[in-house]
């Protein structure tokens, strides 16, 4: 029988050891310079930085050129099939925010959390822009993790009621107050302890289609949430469940906080039924239903929001930050007036959130993501990649599911189709082999066993046959190594 020891035993395994990393690198063939940062960035950097989970060397990125081809220190080209972990949507180098930026700049970079015209606007545009056909309010922040800290806040504050509930799997942010909604074993494990696990949080299961945890069974996609949905009513419309009392009505629940599609997970499209499903609990138990917009939005999936994708899902609060401001640290969380103006002055607060600067360089993106109409664009583009992958599972039994919105792609690797045993160790050899063969790719997934892909929306379409070519290359070098027919 395990003991607590041998798990705490485990997850000291899972440190990296800094002399095993600077021999991946060797083996993989980085370039001098890379190695040499490297060696500069062992020495300084915890070892606990995301740079060392993702890959078995992390490499060195320098420079951005064309639409979504990154430079490293050695001036390798690679394809980039993360936009800096969805963030660069309208592009990495666009020179009308630059030009913003520095217009602001010279007029003011920031003010601590004082009003001022260019923060007025973007509050103005977010609240056009978001979902719902009710009067919003804004608040702002500089990272996701703040984004959502400030929604769990406000929706506790609101309802006074204490719990929140999440989807098994969601990522939400990793400061303490996020953590216990970003559930993983791996995150927590490096995190206890974990705030709010015991109390204020309950889970509920993402209708993960290729593995439904709801139904193994099920027939198709909309079967499982099916399932997953009636598992969610019998929750709160039991008493013995904790969640709500039937007779009386009333509940303890605040609030759902989702990822309308889930990102960390590997990029898994939830099935159409799922999110009106959810919504309508929501409405019928009289529960905020609040939805992390950090990686879906921003045009990502084919239309400004995922939850565009159900006409008549207006959630009450949406959370927004990575792609906002092309780069510069920012986010902030919209809601319902009556939600949002329910606390008082200075309930929340941080010294840079709202700074001008910020402001200046969002109100540009969104104008460029606008005018340039990137949903459609995403939407286009992420049909055609789509397809070269689904064209490519014909070919690849290592490719058990491949499935996507927009230019928000999730691929599923596997040993064998059948059993559909996690092809994870093969997913981490191709993640290095990609690096090596010039392409950046994001691994995620439950089980490791995933590519989550997520260009820049402005990716030419020659990029993308480059990208599909060389998948092909490395999915044919990968059966043959680990035998997978
Ligand atoms: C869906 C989602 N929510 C929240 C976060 C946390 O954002 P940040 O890392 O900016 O704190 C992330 C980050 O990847 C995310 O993908």
């Amino acid at each position: 029988m395990p003991k607590i020891i041998d798990t705490i035993e485990s997850k000291l395994k899972m440190i990296p050891d800094p002399k095993k990393i600077l021999e991946n690198a060797e083996k993989w063939g980085f370039g001098p310079r890379s190695i040499e940062l490297l060696k500069r960035a062992l020495e300084v950097e915890s070892l606990g930085a995301m740079p060392f989970s993702m890959y078995d060397a992390p490499p060195i990125v320098e420079e951005a050129v064309e639409d979504a081809i990154i430079i490293d220190a050695d001036g390798r080209r690679y394809i980039d099939m993360m936009a800096g972990f969805a963030v660069s949507n309208v592009g990495h180098h666009r020179k009308e925010v630059l030009a913003a930026i520095i217009e602001q700049f010279n007029k003011l970079v920031q003010y601590s959390e004082m009003l001022s015209e260019v923060r007025i606007k973007l509050g103005e545009k977010l609240v056009e822009i978001t979902p719902g056909k009710f009067k919003k309010k804004v608040f702002y922040g500089l990272s996701g993790s703040d984004a959502v800290e400030v929604a769990i806040k406000i929706a506790r504050y609101y309802t006074g009621r204490p719990i929140i509930i999440t989807q098994w799997g969601d990522y939400h942010g990793r400061t303490i107050g996020t953590v216990p909604f970003t559930t993983s074993f791996s995150t927590w494990s490096q995190n206890y302890p974990i705030m709010g696990a015991d109390i204020g949080v309950v889970r509920i299961p993402f209708p993960y289609c290729y593995r439904c945890p709801c139904n193994p069974k099920a027939d198709s996609c909309e079967e499982c949430a099916e399932d997953c949905l009636h598992l969610v009513d019998y929750m709160l419309s039991h008493t013995y469940y904790g969640l709500r009392d039937p007779f009386s009505k009333s509940t303890n629940v605040a609030a759902f906080l989702i990822e309308p599609y889930q990102s960390a997970a590997g990029y898994m499209v939830a099935p159409d039924n799922w999110l009106p499903g959810l919504y309508k609990i929501a409405r019928e138990y009289d529960i905020l239903f609040m939805v992390d917009e950090i990686q879906t939005g921003w045009a990502r999936t084919g239309r400004m929001w995922a939850v565009d994708h159900y006409p008549g899902v207006e959630p009450d609060v949406i959370m927004v930050a990575k792609s906002i401001a092309n780069g510069l640290p920012f986010s902030a969380t919209i809601g319902r007036a009556e939600v949002m103006d329910s606390w008082g002055p200075g309930a929340h607060s941080s010294t840079f959130a709202g700074y001008m600067l910020g402001c200046a360089a969002a109100l540009k993106t969104i104008e460029i993501m606008e005018r340039e109409n990137l949903a459609y664009l995403a939407q286009v583009k992420g049909e055609k990649f789509l397809k070269g992958l689904q064209d490519l599972m014909q070919e690849h039994p290592i490719l058990g599911y491949v499935e996507g919105k927009g230019l928000y792609i999730g691929v599923e690797f596997v040993k064998d189709r059948n059993s559909k045993k996690p092809a994870t160790e093969e997913t981490k050899w191709m993640t290095m082999r990609l690096l090596q063969k010039g392409m950046l790719v994001k691994r995620a997934g439950y089980l490791g066993n995933r590519f989550a892909l997520s260009p820049p929306l402005v990716i030419r379409d020659e990029t993308i046959d480059k990208a599909l070519e060389i998948f092909d290359e490395v999915f044919t070098e990968a059966e043959e190594k680990f035998n997978i027919k």
